[in-house]
């Protein structure tokens, strides 16, 4: 073996990880490796990089999980290697997503939980976008059957998340959103219902607003819209994008009425990956009855094996999200889900007691279980100056490595910026408190160095997911 060969044979032999190949010369960012490189290297390579990242506990942006229990874990490795899709393969998987989804029947009050239709989803975006499908092809059919034209649907919704917006874009549907103004941050009856018409595929209420976190009023647009069937005949669907709020009011305000208890509610939609507390990547969509569920969208399929039937936007999707949604139903029941989200709702209610004393702040949102989801919004009080926006204040924290979003409201709204704490599992009343010797020590900066060219919303880079 010639020498150089075998000096590089010593090369790969050394243990000690950071003196190996890998690490010790520069490695390609945009061009596809050429060669192998050892799992060991290539891994520290990779968690390497990761730790750049934010850190996720310290993400109050999210709504999404950052927190799991060991077994949750353990689950999601022994399900890495199943595709949710392969039914006729994995048979037990799926009749976890069946359970699932009657469960969440159940939960929402279904008519005939045990006979409804429903499937998970990557999302609650996926979700959004099923349900609007449905609603979209039965609107289409009633207009039909009458002999009217059915080539302008639209949609009536107050101040959505993207997903929305995507729907009406990708589907080829007119959006009608009710703006947000000063002092009005949600969709209320009477401006839903001059937006209304017969060309209106759903209405679309939002439990747990993204941009505040408020709960839009389901039951009041709801008679409101059986009051419009009265007088004229039309008659609405409503489809509740519950990605938050339809995992926490069951537990934690059970009078809110946003579910099937509502007959004009045809479908919800939430994020299990949200307060339904499984790991990132499921999302829930159920029918109030398999009538709701045009047949049309459903495809049956066979090259899996069996007859197999599906609606969904994607084929193959991992296992292991539905099973571990599976594991904390049985796992925590009414009774855990309850005991988390109070607390959560505690922890908020704690954060908005003090964060309007560090500052001049008017909250938008203060954790209240019946009005919305565990979530403190702020604004800068109207006609106040602390000396800082609330972007320097998002950007201030992050060096502490705290991500908490500012950013503008929309409509006639969108002079005002807010900032928001999304309160989830695993934000225990102590990080709080240590978040808020933060938020504290931030103020008495500004006051010591007054930031002189504020940060504005272009310059803030904060993920906020609206
Ligand atoms: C009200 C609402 N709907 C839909 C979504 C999209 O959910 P997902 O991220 O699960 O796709 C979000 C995300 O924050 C949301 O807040």
């Amino acid at each position: 073996m010639p020498l150089h060969e075998r000096d590089n044979v010593r090369l790969l032999l050394r243990d000690s990880v950071f003196a190996g190949h890998a690490l010790t010369s520069a490695i390609p960012k945009y061009r596809f490796p050429r060669d192998e490189t050892l799992p060991r290297e290539a891994f520290q390579l990779v968690a390497d990089e990761l730790m750049l990242d934010g850190n996720a506990r310290q993400n109050l942006a999210t709504f999404c999980q950052t927190w799991e229990e060991p077994e949750v874990v353990e689950l999601m490795a022994l399900s890495m290697n199943k595709n949710l899709i392969d039914a006729d393969e994995y048979p037990q998987t799926a009749e976890m997503e069946r359970r699932c989804v009657h469960m969440l029947a159940d939960l929402w009050h279904a008519p005939e939980a045990g006979n409804t239709a429903g499937c998970s989803a990557i999302g609650s975006s996926e979700a959004c976008m099923l349900a609007g499908m449905a609603a979209k092809w039965r609107w289409r059919a009633r207009r039909k059957a009458a002999g009217k034209p059915a080539d302008r649907p639209n949609m009536v919704c107050g101040p959505v998340q993207v997903v929305w917006h995507k729907f009406a874009r990708y589907w080829d549907i007119e959006m009608r959103e009710v703006p947000m103004s000063h002092g009005t941050y949600a969709m209320d009856p009477v401006s839903m219902l001059e937006l209304v018409d017969e060309n209106t595929i759903m209405v679309v209420p939002t439990l747990g607003v993204t941009y505040t976190g408020a709960y839009e009023a389901v039951e009041a647009m709801a008679k409101a819209l059986d009051q419009l069937q009265a007088d004229t005949g039309l008659d609405v669907d409503i489809h509740v994008d519950g990605a938050s709020g339809a995992f926490l009011a069951p537990f934690c305000a059970p009078d809110v009425m946003f579910d099937f208890r509502l007959p004009r509610v045809k479908s919800i939609s939430a994020s299990g990956h949200k307060f339904g507390l499984a790991p990132l990547g499921v999302g829930w969509v159920i029918w109030r009855d398999r009538a709701e569920l045009p047949e049309e969208l459903i495809f049956h399929v066979n090259y899996l094996g069996g007859d197999m039937p599906v609606f969904q936007i994607n084929f193959s999707r991992p296992a292991g999200q539905v099973v571990a949604q599976y594991y904390n139903f049985l796992r925590l029941g009414f009774q855990g889900y309850k005991g988390i989200h109070d607390a959560c709702y505690e922890v908020g209610q704690y954060l908005a007691s003090e964060i309007v004393k560090v500052g001049p702040f008017d909250l938008l949102c203060d954790s209240t279980p019946a009005t919305g989801i565990p979530t403190v919004t702020w604004r800068i009080r109207e006609g106040e100056d602390p000396g800082y926006t609330l972007f320097d204040m998002a950007d201030r924290l992050r060096a502490r490595g705290w991500q908490v979003p500012a950013y503008t409201l929309t409509g006639t709204a969108s002079d005002i910026a807010v900032q928001r704490i999304l309160v989830r599992l695993g934000v225990s009343r102590d990080l709080a408190s240590l978040l808020l010797d933060d938020f504290r020590d931030a103020v008495a900066h500004f006051d010591k160095h007054p930031v002189t060219v504020p940060m504005s919303k272009e310059e803030s880079t904060g993920f906020n997911h609206v």
